[in-house]
């Protein structure tokens, strides 16, 4: 099939030394959705305010219970969302202001996104070789067909799948829910990725074979120097993989900082909940019973004061006002607490 897709700026990305500018970084990154009807002036926050970064060979977990905005977050930074305010940062260069299709190309390449869903991201009708190797003709292009036909073996392999002409040769229902799943790993390394937009990578997957793929994304990351955005609502999953955490409430950020120290000193109640449902005995005292009653987040027109006031069992009379913003609390580790020290 001739594919029409112009020639791709194939020049390797620039490694990115430790404090200097992150891969992406989002500035104010915000996203509504109107509800009700377009009259009803009404708007969801799916996502309000987020400021984080993902810099070289590093892995953010983004952790959050189900509605909290991680996919939305995941979504803007692939441009599948355009942001209602804020800006994303690429090597410091804003997304929109990529105007040809050449950029955006090649920036969906060097930042691909992988699925929750390894049986829905497939097309049943095509052997595993189609994927990859259409990746490789859309963003490799100065690779001949032989030279195609090598790199996917060198991908398949690189994720597991050996021996690689074997597994080319299937149909997605040949495979396991987590050979899937490395397939679709492998059609974003066809692209060179610096950092990979991992969307509930495993919570589709039998919990035997979840780890395999968490070591996966550690041995890319080790092996290519290949960045993750590993967005989950697991915890303790987070914990295995991570060098920083971020957890987002309705919303907003609640707390970001060294996966270690976050884990070791959660500062805000919700990462606090987070951690006592968690049988480790890293995790902090569990709080009180009536903090445990689940009630969803108030997302839709949430005005001031903290979202998760409604649960809180330190919310004090100015939690209802003034809105936490995140504030440093130990060494690069923050969080948006009125209370928390
Ligand atoms: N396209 C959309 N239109 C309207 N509302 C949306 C859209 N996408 C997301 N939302 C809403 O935004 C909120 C955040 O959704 P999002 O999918 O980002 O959450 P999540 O943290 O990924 O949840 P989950 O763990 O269930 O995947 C939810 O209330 C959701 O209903
Ligand atoms: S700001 Fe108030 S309501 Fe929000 S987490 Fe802190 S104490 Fe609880
Ligand atoms: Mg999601």
């Amino acid at each position: 099939m001739a594919l029409e897709h112009p020639a791709l700026p194939l020049e390797e990305p620039k490694a990115t030394p430790t404090g200097a500018e992150p891969i992406v970084k989002t500035l104010g990154l915000t996203r509504h959705f109107r509800v009700g009807g377009p009259f009803s002036g009404r708007h969801l926050h799916a996502a309000d305010d987020i400021n984080l970064s993902i810099g070289a060979n590093e892995i953010v977990a983004l952790v959050g219970e189900s509605g909290s905005g991680k996919s939305t977050v995941a979504r803007l930074l692939a441009r599948v969302y355009k942001p209602t305010a804020g800006k994303i940062l690429y090597h410091g260069r804003s997304l929109g202001s990529m105007r040809t299709h050449r950029e955006r190309l090649a920036y969906a390449g060097r930042v691909p996104m992988v699925f929750q869903d390894p049986y829905g991201s497939l097309s049943p009708v095509y052997r595993v070789a189609h994927g990859v190797v259409r990746a490789l003709k859309l963003h490799r292009r100065e690779l001949s067909g032989q030279q195609r036909a090598q790199e996917a073996e060198r991908i398949l392999k690189s994720v597991g799948l050996t021996p690689p002409r074997e597994f080319l040769r299937k149909y997605p229902y040949e495979l396991s829910g987590g050979q899937r799943q490395r397939i679709g790993f492998a059609q974003a390394l066809a692209s060179r990725p610096e950092l990979i937009l991992a969307d509930e990578p495993v919570s589709m997957l039998d919990v035997s074979v979840r780890i395999g793929v968490l070591n996966l994304m550690a041995d890319l990351r080790r092996k290519e120097g290949i960045s993750f955005l590993y967005i989950t609502h697991d915890i303790a999953s987070a914990r295995y993989v991570a060098d920083r955490l971020v957890v987002m409430y309705a919303g907003k950020i609640a707390e970001q900082g060294p996966a270690e120290d976050v884990l070791a000193n959660p500062k805000h109640p919700y990462t606090q909940l987070l951690l006592s449902a968690v049988p480790d005995p890293r995790a902090p005292v569990s709080l009180p019973a009536s903090s445990e009653v689940a009630e969803p987040p108030r997302v839709i027109d949430p005005g001031e004061g903290c979202r998760f006031r409604w649960r809180c069992p330190y919310a004090i009379e100015r939690c209802s006002v003034e809105t936490p913003q995140l504030r440093p609390l130990r060494p690069a580790h923050e969080a948006a607490c009125h209370v928390a020290k």
